[in-house]
């Protein structure tokens, strides 16, 4: 049977204190709804509507592709929020989801056990509930005798008797399509806060006699909303353990999970170490047998596998298998670190492609350039990319030796298996097997030392 999501989005978030909409917060390197989105889409989901209204453009720049957005001019509660899908779901025959955007902890699982659950009860409407310690807050589900699902009562509207109640609403549900958006009409506003609730659509249900199901999920975290930030600390906390016990299980060794932070969008293969105090951002992947930190930060790297990559920030960068990198580099966007390659301590690489085999050991800065194989750059070369207007390239061929203390003005080339003499500023070309040497010669000034002392005395000094 067919099974549309709609996710309700439009709130403002006050409490988040931000001009940026609630849900486009980021939780693990991705904006809260789209966790929702891809819960959604793990229940089986095949069209998904996402409610917007604060922030509208954003919201729907930022899911474009993954749903359809429909605007709540006006926040008049959630009944009318989910009213705003009514036309693109006129002709839809199945079952509709209902979710908040700000629950980014809710799983596949959980909502495809609702789905299943309400598939086979029958009924027009199933409830997520769950028990909390402290229902304060939430909708409170009350029963009539026989256990069945009368109504919800929100906290404001609720009695004592109601408020002792621990099952609440999880705001989210599955509805039969048929019938659906006519019931939604029914609904008034009639209560504390003047909204159209939506689960007042239960006690419309059943005054036309239909059942109402409930499925209970014993994992209360899952719903837990974001209304500020402490709470949104709180969830992406909760998901950062998530995301490293879902690594760990699939054999990445996290050596201390509460001082590592690893993106939703990361991919890391078994029998990787990720070592204490390691960001790995974005869409890094990670091969298998790598060693990772401590105090790594990746940010949409791609290491391959047997790589070891210490105390260093990587940013959209490629490092090929087995190289050594850090501690203290700093791979900038569009550098590839060739296979069994080493970059090491205080070495800056951007827009560098490093050849297989070829060691930047210490204390350089190469950009905007090009090194073949097998190729050793020594302490303190720097690659002169830029003339204060333009950048330009600067090849070194395989097999080259550049001396330490190198300027390399660009443009320009050394070719296969040349040496660059140590201290010597290269601003033309040096061909294939020669030396290039640009330094003025040494002259040693003999008894220079003796004379200036004996030159001292003779004047008293000071
Ligand atoms: C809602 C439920 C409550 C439940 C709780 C679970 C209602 C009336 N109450 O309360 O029973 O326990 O969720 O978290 O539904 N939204 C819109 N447009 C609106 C109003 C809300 O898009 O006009 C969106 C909000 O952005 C938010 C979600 O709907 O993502 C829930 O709205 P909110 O006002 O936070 O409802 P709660 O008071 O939390
Ligand atoms: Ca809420």
């Amino acid at each position: 049977m067919a099974l549309a999501a709609v996710i309700l989005a439009a709130g403002k978030g006050t409490r988040m204190k931000s001009r940026r909409p609630k849900v486009l917060h980021p939780v693990a390197g991705l904006p809260m709804l789209h966790h929702v989105l891809r819960a959604v889409q793990d229940a089986g989901a095949q069209k998904v509507i996402v409610v917007a209204g604060y922030g509208f453009e954003q919201v729907k720049e930022a899911v474009a592709g993954q749903a359809e957005v429909v605007c709540q001019e006006e926040q008049l509660g959630t009944a009318h929020a989910v009213m705003q899908a009514e036309h693109l779901l006129q002709n839809f025959e199945g079952d509709i989801l209902v979710v908040c955007g700000d629950t980014p902890l809710i799983t596949g699982a959980t909502l495809a056990a609702l789905v299943a659950h309400h598939r086979n009860s029958r009924t027009a409407a199933t409830v997520l509930t769950t028990e909390l310690e402290n229902p304060y807050g939430y909708g409170r589900v009350i029963r009539d005798n026989s256990g069945m699902v009368v109504q919800v009562v929100e906290q404001k509207d609720a009695t004592a008797e109601e408020q002792a109640v621990k099952e609440i609403n999880t705001g989210i549900y599955c509805f039969a399509a048929a019938g659906f958006f006519a019931a939604l009409k029914e609904i008034g506003n009639a209560n504390r806060q003047g909204e159209y609730y939506l689960p007042d659509i239960i006690g419309i249900y059943r005054r036309h006699g239909y059942q109402v199901a409930s499925y209970r999920t014993d994992n209360p975290d899952e719903i837990l909303g974001v209304n500020d930030r402490r709470q949104l600390a709180v969830v992406a906390d909760l998901m950062r353990r998530r995301i490293l016990d879902e690594l760990m299980l699939s054999g990445v060794t996290v050596i201390d999970p509460a001082s590592t932070f690893v993106d939703r969008g990361v991919v890391i293969a078994p029998d990787t170490v990720i070592a204490p105090f390691s960001l790995i951002e974005g869409n890094s992947v990670i091969g298998e047998d790598c060693r990772i930190g401590p105090y790594a930060r990746l940010v949409d790297a791609r290491i391959g596998s047997g790589v070891q990559l210490m105390q260093s920030t990587v940013i959209e960068a490629y490092v090929a298998d087995r190289a050594v990198v850090g501690p203290y580099a700093y791979l900038r966007p569009g550098t590839r670190v060739g296979t069994g390659a080493k970059v090491g301590d205080f070495v800056e690489l951007k827009k560098a492609i490093i050849g297989d085999g070829s060691k930047v050991p210490h204390l350089s800065y190469v950009g905007d350039a090009e090194v073949g194989a097998k190729v050793n750059i020594g302490a303190g070369t720097i690659t002169c990319n830029y003339d204060g207007e333009k950048k330009h390239r600067t090849v070194i061929e395989d097999g080259a030796f550049i001396g330490s203390n190198a300027n390399l003005v660009a443009p320009v080339r050394i070719g296969r298996g040349a040496y660059v003499a140590a201290g010597s500023t290269i601003t033309e070309d040096v061909p294939a097997a020669a030396l290039g040497v640009a330094r003025s010669r040494q002259t040693n000034i003999e008894d220079w030392v003796t004379r200036k002392k004996g030159r001292k005395g003779h004047t008293g000094g000071s």
